[in-house]
């Protein structure tokens, strides 16, 4: 293990080149926990580690890949011993701080969640898109959203959050419509849960927007921000609540009190990265057992680590359906 592969990016002037290196494991960051990587996945965020001035990676080289699951080859941490099986996310893994392209990488004990029952391939295709799905299926659930409320939009569905919200509402007894911009989804959708499909909100993106519109939704699950945001805020019923994680639509978000005063609704931040260990390890073990997505298996996509880039370039399009599962070990 003196030495090891991984894909390092780096910038050139206005350019994000990558390429496999061979590193040592002085090169690995400080931390207690070193981890021999199985998978990775590819996350709308490692898209934007690849992209220039795409604003989360503070600094270049980098490994990216923001989810790792993997086997403990060394620890100096009583919590963790050698061959426990792990997986690790948020904090500046793969922005900040080394991630998950590579065949090893080294973490503080308190960023790194032990595997529980889920395997590790299934830990990856689950990943920040995964969790971020339960975290928000939980929100809407402990706002008080019962299954029997009325209809659960998810935007952005065919993605990594949105494919994983659809199961997990599903299997929860909620009606659940699914927004994607890819008819094609239609299918796996349904497949996942979906009662109804529909295309992206707004229907129509030259109309002018309302405060408020008709209700349709008892709640949201909204990964795409912008003018999908606003047009999900102004159609939410009386008491309802969106659970609001991304910005693939942009980050800007035009909408005015309406919704929030006459209605009552809310608009609950969703946010993965900072979350504290100790809630991030029960909801990783809720996520092995009661709340662990039926239909991982058709959702995911496998690709090797040196192919990464491929699968990065529709990501960044919004053109790749369900969550890829990158093979680390073995995938050079
Ligand atoms: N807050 C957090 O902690 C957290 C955690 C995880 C993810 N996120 C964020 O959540 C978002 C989704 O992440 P992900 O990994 O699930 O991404 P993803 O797999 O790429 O899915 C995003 C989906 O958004 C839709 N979309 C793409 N471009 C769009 C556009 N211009 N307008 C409207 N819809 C568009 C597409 O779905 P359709 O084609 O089906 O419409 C796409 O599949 C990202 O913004 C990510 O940064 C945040």
């Amino acid at each position: 293990m003196d030495t090891f592969q991984a894909l390092v990016a780096r910038q050139d002037e206005d350019r994000i080149s990558t390429a496999v290196e061979t590193l040592t494991t002085a090169d690995l960051p400080p931390g207690e926990v070193t981890i021999r990587v199985l998978y990775s996945s590819v996350n709308f965020k490692d898209a934007l580690a690849l992209t220039p001035g795409g604003g989360v990676v503070r600094k270049y080289p980098v490994i990216p890949g923001i989810d790792l699951t993997g086997e403990v080859v060394d620890s100096q941490s009583p919590e963790f011993a050698v061959g426990d099986m792990v997986l690790a996310h948020g904090y500046q893994i793969g922005t900040g701080h080394h991630g998950g392209y590579a065949e090893y990488a080294r973490l503080p004990a308190d960023q790194v969640v032990p595997m529980g029952a889920l395997s590790p391939h299934d830990g990856a295709a689950i990943g920040t898109a995964g969790f971020t799905a339960a975290m928000s299926v939980q929100a809407l659930i402990d706002w008080g959203i019962a299954p029997d409320a009325g209809s659960v939009v998810v935007t952005g569905a065919s993605g990594g959050v949105g494919t994983v919200s659809v199961d997990l509402l599903a299997d929860a007894g909620y009606r659940v419509v699914a927004s994607t911009g890819k008819p094609q989804a239609a299918e796996l959708l349904k497949m996942l849960g979906a009662s109804e499909i529909i295309g992206r909100l707004p229907t129509d993106p030259k109309a002018k927007p309302r405060p408020l519109a008709t209700a349709r939704w008892a709640a949201a699950v909204d990964c795409v921000g912008g003018a999908t945001l606003a047009d999900v805020l102004s159609a939410v019923d009386y008491g309802g609540a969106v659970a609001a994680s991304g910005l693939t639509g942009g980050p800007a978000l035009h909408t005015t009190v309406m919704p929030f005063i006459l209605r009552g609704i809310a608009l609950l931040g969703m946010e993965s990265v900072q979350m504290a260990i100790g809630p991030r390890r029960n909801l990783w073990a809720r996520l092995g057992d009661s709340l662990r997505p039926r239909h991982l298996a058709d959702i995911t996509t496998e690709v090797d680590v040196k192919n990464v880039v491929e699968v990065v370039d529709q990501v960044r399009a919004g053109a790749f359906t369900g969550r890829a599962v990158v093979r680390v070990a073995g995938g050079f």
